[in-house]
């Protein structure tokens, strides 16, 4: 396992990272960039890609740390299909009430649109054979903590927990623009297994590696 930079540390999750988490989730939105001036509430990408699995999966939440604060995570569901069957029924019931669904064609929709629409008619999808790659994750860092390796730690942290929790495979999706995060993905051994509009969809398989 490779380091981490110096003054950085990785640790679990605590509730009190909750506000942090959705932060660097906004700076990090727009296929890896500041996503602060597409959204008109600056929660509601948090909303969806951060807040369910902190409340839904807190174990298998990581937090990277600096002297500033945290600055980077790394968050997994262990089996994708449990995860959404709860997310649809535990998770999105209270946001509908506090985000209606947008009107209009959805062609044209906001930033803000689109993710308050995805509370009311999620877009679940995973790719086949979910028995290989049951897991998912999502990994964001700030820049003042990227291109030092500490992605490859925080990854490699929580690729050992899914190991141990007996995770054959993991799957992740990501802007097909986002190229700095293929090629990190690509370097961690992950091979594309699907490609949806503007999502890839990667997977990495975890028993192997045993
Ligand atoms: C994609 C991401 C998770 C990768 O994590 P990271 O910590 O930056 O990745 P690494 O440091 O391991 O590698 C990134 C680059 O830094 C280089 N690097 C790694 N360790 C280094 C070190 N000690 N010194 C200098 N450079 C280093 C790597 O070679 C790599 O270069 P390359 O991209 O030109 O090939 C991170 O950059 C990130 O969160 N980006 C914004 C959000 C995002 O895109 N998330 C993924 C959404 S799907």
């Amino acid at each position: 396992m490779s380091d981490l930079a110096p003054n950085f540390v990785v640790r679990p999750f605590r509730p009190s990272d909750e506000a942090a988490v959705y932060a660097v989730c906004l700076q990090t939105a727009d296929a890896g960039r500041d996503a602060t001036a597409l959204y008109d509430d600056p929660a509601l990408p948090g909303h969806l890609y951060v807040g369910p699995y902190l409340t839904l999966e807190p174990e298998l939440a990581l937090m990277l740390e600096d002297g500033f604060g945290v600055c980077g995570y790394a968050l997994a569901a262990l089996d994708s299909h449990l995860f959404y069957e709860r997310f649809q029924r535990e998770w999105l019931p209270p946001l509908r009430g506090r985000y209606p669904t947008p009107n209009g064609d959805p062609s044209i929709w906001s930033a803000s649109e689109a993710v308050r629409a995805q509370f009311h008619a999620p877009d679940i999808f995973w790719p086949e054979p979910h028995a290989d790659f049951p897991s998912h994750l999502h990994i964001d860092l700030l820049p003042r903590a990227q291109g030092q390796g500490n992605g490859r730690v925080l990854m490699d942290t929580l690729l050992t927990a899914l190991r141990q929790r007996g995770s054959p495979g993991v799957h992740l999706g990501m802007h097909v623009a986002n190229a700095r995060a293929l090629r990190f993905y690509t370097r961690l051994g992950f091979r594309e297994l699907a490609r949806r509009g503007k999502t890839l969809y990667l997977g990495l398989h975890l028993a192997d590696e045993r």
